[in-house]
């Protein structure tokens, strides 16, 4: 374990940020969490529950040591109780940079002074959230990657004041929860490998809503090219359709390219509350999609 964090607080525990709880709880941590939704991070958890069943070969940790893991986190009611005593606070609330800003303004004010702020965003640089803090060499970015499906990787990305040792002790920590980190030298939308994810994801989303093809065939295709569990569309459903249409907006606002923008079909689904495995239906109906069944290779 890193000598400099002892005590990691998360905020904002839906999807990825009750596997970052959870994740980091697993490797020793002592682990707060705050949402401003109380049972979010238990639903979570229960949410991606089977996805956890079938997680891939490089399993960060065991199934058991995972659901040990999220029984130690201490989720608090407050935002202030969940702070006290962190050395690092991730930050894993929507896609917004306006709700972000909020959240890090409210975090800096009631966090102790030694902790790190780091934001798990998919897109925004922390520069354009570490102004509302008064501690913007103490701010980062941390992406992570679905650390229950085993991805085992963190983007990691300073801001315009980050210093070395906040930058280094983030670097180090990565690694003490089993991750690789994936170190940005200059400041690029989507980070890493993100950006690479976001290429594929841009093109795939284009292809089906404009009938090109079935997205069956381009996620039977991704499953053969990559051996993995899933394609493009079941990875997507993963994320949560709402939190893909968000990021794909920061670069449509980025670039202003039309070909930026999410097609309307992803929309109209959100509009339907088909958001994926965390509501039954996205691309694909839950818990059982498609993908998952032995004979859709071949289908
Ligand atoms: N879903 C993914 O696969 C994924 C992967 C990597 C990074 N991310 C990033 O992680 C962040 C969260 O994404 P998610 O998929 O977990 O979203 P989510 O919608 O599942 O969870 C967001 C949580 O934040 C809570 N919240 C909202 N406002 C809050 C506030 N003011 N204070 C505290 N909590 C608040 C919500 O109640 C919710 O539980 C986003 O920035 C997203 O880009 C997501």
């Amino acid at each position: 374990m890193d000598n400099k964090i002892k005590k990691v607080a998360v905020v904002g525990t839906g999807v990825l940020g009750s596997q970052i709880a959870t994740l980091t709880s697993c490797f020793g941590y002592e682990v707060s969490a705050y949402d401003s939704d109380e049972g979010a991070f238990k639903r979570a958890l229960k949410d991606i529950g089977s996805l956890i069943e079938s997680r891939g070969k490089d399993p960060v940790v065991t199934v058991e040591e995972w659901d040990k893991g999220g029984e130690k986190v201490v989720v608090c009611g407050e935002l202030k109780e969940a702070l006290r005593d962190a050395d690092l606070v991730i930050e894993a609330a929507p896609e917004d940079v306006a709700i972000k800003r909020e959240v890090f303004k409210r975090i800096d004010a009631l966090a102790p002074e030694k902790a790190i702020l780091a934001t798990n965003s998919s897109s925004i640089p922390i520069s354009r959230i570490e102004g509302a803090t008064n501690r913007p060499e103490k701010c980062l970015n941390l992406h992570f990657y679905f650390p229950a499906l085993g991805h085992n990787m963190v983007d990691i990305m300073g801001g315009t004041k980050t210093t070395d040792e906040t930058f280094q002790t983030g670097r180090a920590w990565i690694r003490t929860v089993g991750c690789v980190p994936l170190t940005v030298n200059k400041e690029i939308l989507g980070f890493c490998f993100n950006r690479v994810w976001r290429a594929i994801k841009r093109e795939v989303l284009h292809m089906w809503a404009e009938g090109f093809v079935d997205l069956r065939d381009i996620d039977r295709a991704w499953m053969i090219f990559s051996n993995m569990s899933q394609g493009p569309f079941g990875l997507m459903d993963n994320v949560g359709l709402d939190v893909i249409y968000d990021i794909e907006m920061v670069y449509y606002n980025e670039s202003k390219d039309p070909k930026d923008h999410p097609p309307e079909a992803l929309k109209a689904m959100i509009d339907r509350n088909e958001l994926g495995r965390k509501t039954g239906k996205g691309f694909y109906t839950y818990p059982d999609p498609e993908y998952s069944k032995p004979d859709f290779l071949e289908a």
